[in-house]
């Protein structure tokens, strides 16, 4: 019996007997051209074929041979698909486009790894293993986050990010967008954001917050560039959920408009890691007039339902000291600094609402009052999530426990590049509960999903990114898409030392599977 290694591993799976080969004679028939073209892109680098694609109608669907189908299905299930291999031909099938498109992954994981590869590989038979494969997510939120902020990664490498969610069915990049130490979104209204905001002087060294790498560090994304990476994420299923960080994680922006702060100067684009203490006044007017001309320039950028604002890391003791702030919690008749933090977000939320999308923030947001129809990402364990969820809000889990992909692989760190201090080995990453016992049964359907999370502090190249990403993130694709019950782990390091190769044949710097 042929062997078959998925990740993330399908729903059911029955191998048949037989193979069917892709030839250059094979035609691919589509209903959505997009995607047939996009299924003979994915194979011409390898094989050299051109394949052509074909409308689809019902006698084709009947009768051809040599020919992979892709198919609108009855199977309503959200992003499921079915695929069925016979000798003479492949049928994929789905009820939308997100299925056909998981379904893409599946053929490419079937087929010999070299299909991979982005060169002409000679004298190779692409066959695929006859099976009938049903399938569909467990979760429907899949995501995983970048943060581009501390370290700024080139366009190219953020497609071939957006590649890799894709080939292990993640539906959602959390692309992180503004820090302290950068900000990466061009925003027309307000050029100063990247002009002065998108570069830093120096960058403090690992181990050694007071020692300085002399190395200006910066850049940002155009949004005409934005625009391409939101298409290009969109032609394969994924969503680019943006994060615009408020009131916290705001100092590159403070340096580029000093009066958006309570101190109202003295600002600088960070240069160190941590929690700074300069946020956005919450007292000035000013401030949202520009935060709702920036969140403006975002939602025409980025279709998502969901934005993410953040919430996170924001000390009070600016708000505490300022006039304009203290004014702001008598007039709205607020308790403290934790209210006013919540009136900030409810503010942003209503705006948000108004233009029919959804605010989305770490779990800070719940301190002061949640916002009455936020959605709240749980990072600090899963205890914000649970509250979340219990008071029937929506909630996306990615507890740093098991999802912080910045935390080191292994106890043996002195032979790790630097990292942060925590330790998150893939062995505990397979252990992720998307679900906590804690949540009321008739709450569960409040948890969307999870993500794991990629802070790039000590990550400054997209090489390192990619260490740190994998294999650990293709554990977190496997729990969200598949969910199984059972977690062997020895059975979870022979199925990646299968598929491993996949990545040395995709040029991704995994790290290697030892302790
Ligand atoms: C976070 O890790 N500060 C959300
Ligand atoms: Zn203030």
């Amino acid at each position: 019996m042929t062997e078959i290694t998925l990740f993330p591993q399908p729903g059911q799976i029955e191998v048949k007997s037989g193979r069917f080969t892709i030839n250059r004679h094979t035609r691919i028939f589509a209903a959505d051209s997009a995607i047939g073209e996009l299924l003979a892109e994915y194979l011409r680098p390898a094989t050299g074929f051109g394949l052509p694609v074909h409308p689809l109608n019902d006698d084709i669907l009947a009768d051809a041979r040599n020919a992979i189908l892709l198919a609108p299905g009855a199977d309503g299930a959200d992003e499921g698909y079915r695929l069925e291999v016979e000798p003479g031909r492949a049928l994929l099938s789905a009820s939308g486009p997100a299925g056909l498109l998981h379904g893409l992954q599946t053929i490419r994981q079937l087929l010999p790894q070299q299909i991979l590869s982005s060169d002409v590989v000679e004298d190779l038979e692409w066959t695929l293993p006859a099976v009938s494969i049903s399938d569909k997510p467990a979760f429907g939120w899949r995501g995983l986050h970048l943060d581009v902020g501390r370290h700024m990664f080139p366009l190219a490498f953020i497609k071939k990010f957006i590649d890799m969610l894709a080939f292990y069915k993640f539906n959602i990049f959390h692309w992180h967008l503004t820090e302290d130490q950068g900000w990466r979104i061009e925003i027309k209204n307000y050029p100063r954001l990247t002009e002065v905001g998108g570069q830093r002087a120096e960058t403090a060294l690992p181990g050694n917050p007071h020692q300085y790498d002399g190395l200006p560090h910066g850049g940002f994304y155009t949004q005409a560039e934005a625009r391409e990476v939101v298409a290009y994420a969109a032609e394969r299923g994924i969503t680019v959920v943006p994060e615009i960080e408020l009131p916290g994680h705001a100092v590159a922006a403070l340096a580029a408009y000093p009066e958006l702060g309570c101190l109202g100067e003295g600002y600088q684009v960070r240069r160190n890691w941590g929690i700074a203490d300069d946020i956005f006044c919450a007292g000035k007017d000013g401030v949202f007039t520009f935060l709702k001309a920036v969140l403006s320039e975002v939602l025409e950028l980025f279709p998502s339902t969901y934005i993410h604002i953040g919430g996170d890391e924001a000390p009070k003791v600016r708000w505490e000291a300022c006039p304009a702030c203290q004014a702001r919690i008598q007039a709205e008749g607020l308790a403290d600094e934790h209210e006013l933090q919540s009136w900030f977000i409810r503010h942003i939320e209503a705006w948000l609402n108004e233009r029919g999308r959804n605010l989305l923030g770490w779990d800070e947001i719940l301190e002061g009052g949640l916002a009455p129809k936020a959605t709240v990402m749980s990072w600090r364990g899963s205890e914000g999530g649970i509250a979340a969820a219990n008071a029937g809000h929506d909630v996306v889990m990615t507890p740093n426990t098991y999802c912080y992909l910045d935390y080191y692989q292994s106890e043996g760190t002195d032979s790790e590049p630097p990292a942060i201090s925590a330790i998150l080995p893939l062995k505990q990453v397979w252990q992720y509960e998307v679900i906590p016992k804690q949540i009321a049964a008739d709450k569960r359907h409040h948890i969307l999903g999870g993500q794991g999370n990629i802070w790039t502090e000590y990550m400054p190249n997209s090489d390192h990114v990619e260490y740190m990403t994998f294999p650990r993130a293709i554990a977190i694709a496997d729990v969200l898409w598949h969910h199984p019950d059972e977690r062997d782990y020895d059975a979870l390091v022979a199925r990646l030392e299968r598929h491993l190769p996949a990545l040395d044949i995709m040029g991704v710097n995994y790290r290697p599977l030892s302790d």
